[in-house]
């Protein structure tokens, strides 16, 4: 991919008032998805329009994860764990830095993901607190990856959850593709997608992939009509693009 064909990230004021924070990240919040109420306990991050991105092609298989090992990196509220769930993936690593969020996600995949039906086995869910793959069990590989990623470019709050759900910034995308492609975590064929707008730096984050030896496509890109540019990547391991 010409990396000079995704757009650089918007002003950084422009940035910042898209992602100024509302202030009720330590509060118990709600959100609904695909019919599930789900509640949302402080610090956990509340799922946004580019969420459900992700949440309605894994619960569709535009992201296919049927019958196959998935990790969901980031994994917050779950709702993609459920969503993997429902659609009946074989495995789902529900990861995350924050201890909460794990537990939350696993909570929340068995709870509203449907019984599979008989003779079909349920999706197994292994909750994982790992910063990043640090911590992600050894002698596991996976199939598909999907990372919704707090790739925000510019700090919009000097609260660290806010940081760790909004802004870390490329930085942690550099980690990610470094641990994917150092550690044998993926199985042949194995489809990694992250998502991300022009509010992050694209073309950095896709160096960075490209760099640790990922091939790279535009899987979906949106355009929001206010400035804004989101786009969902997927990468594969093997020859540079
Ligand atoms: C933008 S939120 C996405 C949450 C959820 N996947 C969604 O789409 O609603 C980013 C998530 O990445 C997690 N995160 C941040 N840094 C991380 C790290 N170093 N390792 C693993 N997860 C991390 C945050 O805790 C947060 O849950």
């Amino acid at each position: 991919m010409d990396l000079l064909t995704l757009p650089p990230p918007l002003p950084a004021e422009r940035i910042v008032e898209l992602n100024r924070p509302k202030g009720d990240l330590h509060t118990t919040r709600s959100y609904r998805w695909n019919g599930w109420d789900i509640e949302v306990p402080p610090g956990v991050f509340r799922p946004g329009l580019t969420s459900a991105m992700i949440f309605d092609r894994v619960l569709s298989g535009e992201i296919e994860v049927r019958g196959r090992r998935y990790l969901a990196m980031g994994c917050g509220l779950g709702v993609e764990v459920a969503a993997a769930a429902a659609r009946g993936a074989a495995d789902v690593y529900a990861v995350d830095v924050h201890p909460a969020s794990v537990a939350t996600a696993a909570d929340n995949a068995r709870r509203l993901a449907p019984a599979r039906p008989a003779g079909e086995r349920s999706t197994r869910v292994h909750a994982v607190v790992a910063d990043v793959l640090d911590g992600f069990p050894q002698d596991t590989r996976v199939d598909v990856v999907t990372f919704n990623p707090p790739a925000v470019s510019r700090p919009v709050s000097d609260d660290p959850d806010v940081v760790r759900n909004v802004c870390a910034g490329a930085p942690l995308l550099e980690r990610f593709f470094a641990q994917l492609a150092g550690r044998d975590v993926l199985a042949p064929g194995a489809e990694v997608y992250v998502i991300a707008s022009n509010t992050a730096d694209l073309r950095e984050i896709v160096a960075h992939a490209v760099a640790h030896g990922f091939t790279s496509e535009v899987a979906l890109r949106h355009d929001w009509d206010d400035g804004v540019l989101t786009y969902l990547f997927r990468f594969t391991a093997g020859a540079r693009a």
